[in-house]
């Protein structure tokens, strides 16, 4: 999380650093600060919270600086207060730093017992007082650099200014992702290709352990060894668009109306519709030799990837394991060759999901990542690159790119199954008709925006809430509980609907609302049973489903929604529609903040 960029110019940059600051706030927006360099100082203005407050200060300070610096915070070592804001600066050097800096106490009693003061309790701060000290004693700014990174443990991606040096910027990259810009007579730093965009398209991506001298004439980019090294120069193919949220009154609110749209998008780079095929992506990709799969995510993603391996273990017949990113990497599985491993990914930034990525290729696993920012590192990285053209999502809570995975898996799980004879081609003509209904009942599911709007009035008065689901609902179910404990703040959890009676249903009573989704299909009447024994408890129902199913089960529920009656396959993604508007409106009722809810950040870049 955090987001930086940097500006080598001839003209003043504090504007330009802002707005690419607007695009970084989805990492995280506890502080925000910018440093620049002014009549041979180094100035800064911060402010802690949004962004919206380093503008008031900029307002009435602003500052004339060609070369600046400037971060975005979520933060992980103290608070979110301004002394703790970055830049962090010494008389001599400024930083900004995304990551953690795992040895940052050891480093910071050592400088302290040489008398050097720290005014945050930030791990970055030990950073700009290592290359400080040097500098001060009169190492050059690029050998300080070169000696202070090989210190540090952990994950970062650096920015670094210095007084002396005011045409100068040096960026270091280890574990969190860096790319370069190039423009007219100027160059830049940025955490991601989005920030940079109103800026430039042409930039080159950083690799582990490389660190950069920047100058307004260009980069010298240095491997880990220290060796130059030359980096591509790209064209980004970022838009330099700022998203907005049109008639919406939340990004939100318009990334699930967006999902009838995206969904098509995405579909369209998968299905062959006349011939009734899938293909995918890089069709020589051979799928035919895969004998296990392991899916590897986060969150959200987490969730789309359990539903892949009931379609993967249905259809294709093949073994699947699956793991949290964080539990995955520190596991450190053997793994058999042969395997391929499928790491989900929104952003393709996540840190946990990349090191698990990595620690698969090192299994000699082959990679297929589903991803929905192109430009990513996940990207880059994979042998199997499948995208979500989902389009940028910027509410912290995911929605649209959930369906747009959910899409992409289910046509890989039908490849793979056809790939390995477990699927003939009247089967995947099957599975191709159904998905490409899904758009349609997406669109038919947010026709019950308002219905929702009703049962949300009641779901905000809970302090605790369960959703209960089986198979493909089940996952489901954990999702519609993230989404409304992380837009409203009220605990939920997500349970297996067949598990209630093994614990959980001693927690029901008239004040814990139970979500039950049960679409009609070959499980329904099985899940109708469990929610029968929480009805018994004096348990408030609220059961989604289709209309048959709301015919045999509705009676004696709190509140019903309808949603269309779809093919099983695709259910999952229609009653994503009820879950996400669920936590939206109930969001509203509690006037939470929606789109940028407390302690969270859109891309988790740190472990
Ligand atoms: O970018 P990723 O898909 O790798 O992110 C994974 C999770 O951090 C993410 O899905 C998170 O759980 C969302 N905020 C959930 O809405």
């Amino acid at each position: 999380m955090c987001g930086i960029v940097g500006i080598v110019s001839g003209l003043p940059v504090e504007d330009r650093l802002f707005t690419a600051l607007r695009r970084l706030e989805y990492r995280g927006y506890d502080s925000a600060g910018i440093a620049s360099i002014e009549d041979g100082a180094i100035v800064r203005r911060r402010a802690e919270g949004k962004l919206i407050n380093l503008g008031r200060v900029l307002a009435e300070h602003p500052l004339n600086g060609t070369t600046g610096i400037a971060h975005t915070r979520w933060a992980t070592h103290g608070a979110p207060t301004t002394s703790n804001a970055h830049p962090h600066a010494t008389g001599e050097v400024a930083v900004v730093h995304n990551g953690i800096i795992e040895n940052f106490k050891v480093l910071r009693d050592e400088l302290m017992a040489r008398g050097r003061h720290f005014e945050s309790e930030t791990d970055t701060e030990v950073v700009a007082h290592l290359i400080s000290e040097l500098v001060e004693d009169g190492v050059s700014p690029v050998d300080a650099v070169r000696q202070t990174l090989p210190r540090l443990r952990g994950a970062f991606a650096l920015a670094i200014m210095f007084r002396r040096q005011p045409d100068m910027l040096i960026g270091a990259r280890q574990g969190s992702p860096l790319v370069l810009g190039f423009g007219e007579n100027e160059a830049y730093l940025g955490s991601d290709a989005l920030a940079l965009a109103p800026l430039t398209r042409r930039i080159s991506y950083l690799e582990e352990g490389d660190w950069v001298v920047l100058t307004r004439a260009g980069a010298q980019v240095h491997d880990v060894a220290n060796q130059q090294v030359t980096r591509a120069v790209v064209d980004s193919g970022v838009s330099s668009d700022t998203a907005d949220k049109g008639n919406h009154p939340h990004f939100m609110h318009k990334e699930i109306h967006e999902q009838p749209v995206v969904v098509a998008q995405t579909l369209r780079s998968y299905l062959r519709r006349l011939e009734g095929t899938i293909s995918l992506p890089i069709p020589e990709f051979d799928l035919a030799g895969v004998k296990r799969v392991t899916i590897v995510a986060c969150g959200t993603s987490y969730y789309a990837g359990m539903i892949a391996r009931y379609w993967i273990e249905q259809f294709a017949e093949i073994p699947v394991d699956i793991d949290f990113a964080s539990e995955f990497r520190y596991r450190e599985p053997r793994m058999e060759n042969g395997g391929l491993a499928l790491f989900i990914s929104q952003s393709g930034e996540t840190a946990d999901t990349l090191a698990a990525l990595r620690h698969a290729r090192g299994e000699g696993q082959k990679i297929a990542v589903v991803v929905n920012v192109p430009s990513s590192t996940m990207a880059r990285e994979a042998d199997l690159l499948l995208p979500t053209n989902a389009g940028p999502e910027i509410g912290v809570a995911s929605t649209k790119a959930f369906t747009c995975q959910l899409a992409v898996l289910a046509a890989f799980a039908t490849n793979l199954a056809f790939a390995n004879g477990r699927m003939n081609a009247a089967d995947v003509r099957h599975v191709v008709r159904h998905l490409a209904e899904a758009p349609a009942a997406l669109n038919a599911a947010l026709g019950y925006e308002d219905e929702i709007r009703t049962v949300a009035q009641s779901l905000a008065e809970a302090r605790d809430v369960l959703f209960l689901g089986r198979g493909a609902d089940y996952p489901l179910a954990m999702e519609g509980a993230l989404k409304l404990k992380e837009i409203t703040y009220i605990h939920a959890e997500g349970y297996a609907a067949g598990e209630m009676k093994h614990g959980p249903i001693a927690l029901i009573d008239e004040d814990v609302p139970v979500v039950v989704i049960a679409p009609s299909g070959p499980l329904f009447e099985k899940t109708v049973s469990n929610l029968h024994e929480v009805q018994a408890r004096g348990g408030r129902i609220i059961l989604i489903s289709d209309y048959d199913g709301i015919e045999a089960a509705g009676a004696g529920c709190h509140a019903t929604i309808t949603m269309p009656k779809v093919h099983p396959l695709i259910a999952p993604l229609v009653n994503a529609v009820p879950i996400q508007l669920l936590a939206y409106h109930t969001a509203l009722v509690k006037g939470t903040d929606v789109d940028q809810p407390r302690n969270l950040a859109k891309s988790v870049t740190v472990e």
